[in-house]
């Protein structure tokens, strides 16, 4: 099994062409209108300003009063926001007397099955922290558009309930939590991943960054592509696979079940960010060079190669019925998926789907009772008593 030990490879934690680039020392200017910082939501009221329309609306530099919701314009940001808040759960709800049980039981799990659990919750109690950090304190001030930013809540929001998840995983199991959550800072496959992010949100975090020049507007969608694409759209894949392929063969469910939430939720957030992606190429096509797309290949295939790292450094030996290599083709071909979704050519051809099964979990709206605890549509009932 993987030595938690071993150093952190170099080469794979530095990768040349993914490094967050710092702010322009010149940059140049669009022009004179676009280049004037966008609204924040914050400013001054102007009494008896015209009233909105939709075409005053944009979702990088719109210049527009973002505290009116309405008129939409963007239609597919408010369904998403709308269909997030129907899918609604909390953790609490999961039954996990069968994990305690399992996982209290020495001869209930292998030495390799408990590691697997470990280095995951490892992984996603911290990412899943810094990913709603990133909303928050990075891309939600530069993304200038009422309905997108109503989603982007309601995204931070779920992210905290996933954060809630794993902790609560973690000690419904009575795991050694300063272990666990210290697995980003100690152990390298855990590691290598976090720290590849963290330079895309410092420079959107960076409080002299603005939107409104070519530059920068590029260095928005990068960053975006960074969290969205790679960070929830590939990192999160091993793990969930790992934890789910274990939910399947009846261990530690409730875990599984938690895991197939999560994985619901991050499904729509990663397709609400690649519909804000394509959004900002649609409004800004100036941005979608060919230079910048063959840095934003380098930039996924780079994420390609950590998250196949992070399968052979939790996995050297075939466990739950599945392997590293087998690992390394579904990255590809989720790879391969994410490419097309923003507009990229595949760089992995051929590359199939050996974990058919990750695709029926995932649309959780026709798989029902997968792990036969209840039913997994989840509607918020109750009502207020006065
Ligand atoms: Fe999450
Ligand atoms: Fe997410």
């Amino acid at each position: 099994m993987y030595n938690w030990d071993d150093p952190i490879n170099e080469a794979l934690n530095k990768p040349e062409v993914a490094k967050a680039a710092p702010i322009a020392e010149t940059d140049t200017i669009l022009n004179s209108e676009i280049v004037q910082e966008g609204a924040t939501g914050i400013e001054d009221l102007e009494i008896g300003a015209g009233r909105i329309e939709v075409d005053d609306k944009a979702i990088i530099n719109c210049r527009a009063d973002l505290n009116q919701l309405v008129p939409f314009k963007y239609d597919w940001a408010w369904q998403k926001y709308l269909d997030g808040s129907a899918n609604h759960w909390m953790p609490e709800e999961v039954p996990m007397h069968d994990d305690i049980k399992l996982w209290q039981d020495p001869k209930g799990l292998t030495e390799d099955e408990r590691k697997i659990v470990e280095v995951n919750l490892g992984f996603f109690s911290t990412a899943d922290s810094l990913v709603a950090n990133n909303l928050v304190l990075a891309v939600y001030k530069h993304i200038t558009n009422p309905e997108c930013r109503q989603y982007l809540l309601r995204q931070a929001f779920e992210e905290a309930i996933h954060t809630h998840a794993y902790t609560y995983c973690v000690q419904s199991l009575g795991l050694d939590e300063s272990k666990i959550f210290n697995m980003y800072r100690e152990v390298p496959a855990v590691a290598t991943k976090a720290e590849w992010a963290l330079p895309f949100t410092q420079s959107l975090g960076d409080p002299f960054f603005k939107t409104g020049t070519l530059e920068n507007n590029q260095r928005l969608l990068r960053d975006l592509i960074a969290f969205y694409v790679v960070f929830e759209g590939i990192f999160f894949y091993v793990g969930f696979t790992q934890i789910l392929s274990m939910g399947r063969r009846n261990k530690l469910t409730g875990v599984a079940q938690q895991f197939q939430y999560i994985l619901r939720d991050e499904s729509m957030h990663m397709n609400f960010g690649i519909d804000v992606i394509n959004q900002i190429k649609l409004e800004n096509p100036e941005l979608w060079t060919e230079k910048f797309q063959a840095e934003m290949i380098e930039l996924i295939k780079t994420g390609v190669e950590l998250e196949t790292r992070y399968a052979y450094d939790t996995m050297p030996k075939p466990i739950l019925g599945m392997n590293a290599v087998l690992c390394e083709e579904y990255i590809k071909f989720i790879a391969n998926r994410r490419f097309v979704q923003v507009g990229l050519p595949e760089q992995y051809p051929g590359a199939k789907n050996p974990f058919e099964w990750m695709s029926e979990i995932m649309d959780l709206k026709k798989e029902k009772n997968f792990f036969e605890t209840r039913v997994t549509e989840y509607k918020v009932g109750g009502q207020l008593k006065f």
